[in-house]
């Protein structure tokens, strides 16, 4: 199905056909706008930004770009087109017809993983609606918009379900979508992770870099659900995913470039007396980052993870490409655990493990945006390396969080941990440093000095192109 942008909230899910749920989604549409002007990017409203919008749904041919003054973006519902003749992928129906209908017995645990993930949407909107105030370019502030759109369009897909599926509980909880606010004391959003300011670009290409990625393996595992209809909106959403992360690594790899170049030109003193930001301040707003994100999937050992498993409803990272029974009846898992001073290898069931092996599949996935960096320190021939720190350091949830480990995973005290954890993760210093460089680059094709410039631009537009009109 073509998406109907006649409407008032575009989609391909027949929104035309169905009065009573199209009423509700025009009903939570104002409170939405009203977020968005209240909680999205600060003085977008007058702005013209080239950004992508969906036309269709069909692999590689969605994009259509355009300026959009940024209120007037369409946001809107769309999914991706139904598998003929799907099935239950793993756990205990595998094998039944996919639902089109939320299945009453787990009505409960689908809620609350829908809005789990739906809130992660809105909140790094939130996080990050402070940034354009300091833009490197005019291309990095487009792209810090594109996400921004996205993600509030994330936040629809989600609502929709809850809209579409759950009656009247499902439009209370589309409701306290908008009432959580990041870092809100009394109604914060859910994950903590997602409580964090991203107080500059620095943090914000960690973010869509470490913690965008998070998103993608949990988008990954809703689209093996049984629930169809979040199969469906998950394997758009990561198309739009990617993007996102490609923000990340490439806006990482810049200023690793532009670190090497200034460390060449001129061979001696300290790299911030030329403006740019070290490899080892970089190294440690990826370990916070890294660690911050490793969270993000919950404890090594999860009986819910295991039933939501069991259900049917959230699978393994590309579920349906694993040689097993997908059942998980006999099967283990190595998991890590703490042995006094020490981590080892356990095997546990692979069931209550699922967290764990998704975890697993992250790190994979984070390791090859560091073999690119550290291809660019190589190439200006400087003795540097970026690695991310093992699992144990600085972790907050499950096996490691009650104790204090070095970034190559040695177990320590408290007093060694004090002692050194500022040449470990960004200190009051070193934020302050990096924000003395946020200063907004607005002519076209110029970037700020700490940046360097991308390889190309956006959809297939020169460097200097005019992402952004200002009125
Ligand atoms: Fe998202
Ligand atoms: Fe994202």
């Amino acid at each position: 199905m073509t998406i109907d942008y006649q409407e008032k909230i575009p989609n391909n899910v027949g929104l035309g056909e169905d009065r009573r749920l199209r009423r509700a989604l025009e009903r939570w549409l104002p409170g939405y706008q009203r977020w968005w002007r209240e909680f999205g990017p600060v003085d977008s409203e007058s702005l013209d930004v080239y950004l992508r919008t969906a036309i269709s749904v069909e692999a590689g041919g969605w994009a259509n770009y355009g300026y959009v003054r940024m209120p007037d973006y369409r946001w809107g519902i769309f999914l991706a087109h139904p598998e003929p003749d799907r099935r239950v992928g793993f756990g205990m129906h595998a094998g039944e017809p996919a639902w089109q209908e939320v299945p009453g017995e787990y009505r409960a645990e689908l809620r609350r993983l829908i809005v789990t993930q739906g809130d992660t949407e809105p909140a790094s909107v939130e996080q990050q609606r402070h940034l354009g105030k300091t833009c490197p370019s005019l291309y990095d502030l487009r792209n810090l918009f594109q996400v921004n759109v996205e993600e509030g369009r994330h936040l629809w897909a989600m609502v929709y379900l809850l809209h579409g599926f759950f009656g009247r509980d499902g439009r209370e909880e589309a409701e306290a979508m908008l009432e959580r606010h990041s870092g809100d004391p009394d109604r914060p959003r859910i994950l903590n992770a997602f409580n964090q300011e991203t107080p500059d670009w620095l943090s914000f290409f960690m973010f869509t870099y470490f913690t965008d990625r998070d998103g993608k393996y949990q988008l990954a595992s809703l689209a093996e659900s049984g629930f169809d209809p979040l199969s469906r909106t998950c394997r758009f959403m990561l198309t739009e995913e990617a993007h996102h992360m490609f923000v990340g690594e490439s806006g990482i790899r810049r200023i690793v470039q532009r670190a090497c170049e200034a460390m060449n030109e001129h061979k001696t003193g300290e790299p911030r007396a030329h403006g740019v930001i070290d490899l080892p301040t970089l190294q440690k707003y990826l370990n916070l980052h890294f660690s911050a994100s490793l969270d993000l999937f919950g404890q090594e050992l999860s009986t819910n993870a295991a039933n939501y498993y069991t259900m049917g409803l959230k699978g393994r990272f590309r579920e349906t490409r694993i040689d097993d029974d997908h059942r998980l009846a006999d099967a283990l898992y190595p998991v890590p655990e703490v042995r006094g001073d020490a981590a080892v290898m356990v095997e546990a069931p692979a069931l209550t493990a699922v967290n764990e092996r998704l975890r697993d599949d992250y790190v994979v996935d984070c390791q090859r945006g560091l073999g690119k960096w550290n291809r660019v320190i190589r190439d200006a021939g400087i003795d540097f390396e970026l690695r991310l720190p093992r699992r144990a350091f600085n972790r907050k949830i499950g096996a490691f969080a009650g104790i204090r480990s070095t970034p190559e995973g040695r177990i320590i005290t408290e007093g060694e941990w004090d002692r050194r954890q500022a040449g470990w993760l960004p200190s009051a210093e070193d934020q302050a440093y990096v924000q003395s460089l946020m200063a907004p680059v607005t002519e076209p094709g110029k970037m700020a000095n700490w940046i360097a410039a991308p390889a190309k631009g956006i959809d297939g537009k020169p460097i200097e192109f005019e992402y952004l009109r200002f009125d």
